[in-house]
């Protein structure tokens, strides 16, 4: 990763700080200060030898500043892709083959969400190193978000998510 630039980034000119990829996937439109979240979500914070770029505050027409993660060679499974949408609503999947933008997504809200989140009990089984219970929730409402452990049926909303992220 690079250093952080020292004044923004205008709109286009992030290609001249980080290449266009060849093959691999593009997370664009990341709220500013969440990449490292989005790269720990994909697991791609742990080295596996793939190039990966982050680009934090670059300008936005949009969402005036945003976050970009790139990785060359990884495409994530569309749950983890998903998994995404917790923290970065508004993000953007680029599926780049060959230098070109194959397809483009929306992260979604999955369905059932695992091994991102702890529970917000900590009297659940779950949050008991001794009984080894991974935590699973399912999704109850996506707007407003509000998601359900399936062991102690405890709520959780979105603004209790960044704090439960599993680090
Ligand atoms: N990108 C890349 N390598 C490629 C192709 C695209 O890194 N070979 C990046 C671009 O720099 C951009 C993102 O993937 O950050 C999406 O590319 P593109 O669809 O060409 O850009 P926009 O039209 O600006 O996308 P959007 O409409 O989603 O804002
Ligand atoms: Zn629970």
């Amino acid at each position: 990763m690079g250093s952080i630039p020292s004044r923004p980034i205008k709109e286009g000119e992030d290609r001249l700080l980080v290449n266009k990829i060849k093959d691999g996937t593009v997370i664009d439109h990341i709220p500013a200060g969440k990449a490292l979240t989005v790269l720990r979500i994909l697991g791609a914070d742990k080295p596996r030898g793939n190039r990966v770029a982050v680009v934090m505050n670059a300008e936005s027409r949009k969402m005036g500043r945003k976050d970009i993660v790139k990785l060359e060679g990884i495409y994530p499974h569309r749950e983890d892709l998903d998994k995404i949408a917790l923290i970065a609503p508004e993000a953007t999947i680029n599926i780049i083959k060959d230098y070109t933008v194959k397809e483009k997504r929306r992260a979604s809200i999955p369905k059932e969400i695992n091994g991102i989140l702890k529970c917000i009990n900590p009297t659940c089984i779950t949050r008991q190193e001794r009984e080894h219970v991974k935590p699973r929730f399912k999704t109850i409402s996506v707007e407003p978000l509000l998601i359900q452990c399936i062991y102690c049926s405890s709520l959780i909303r979105l603004r209790d998510i960044e704090s439960l992220l599993i680090k």
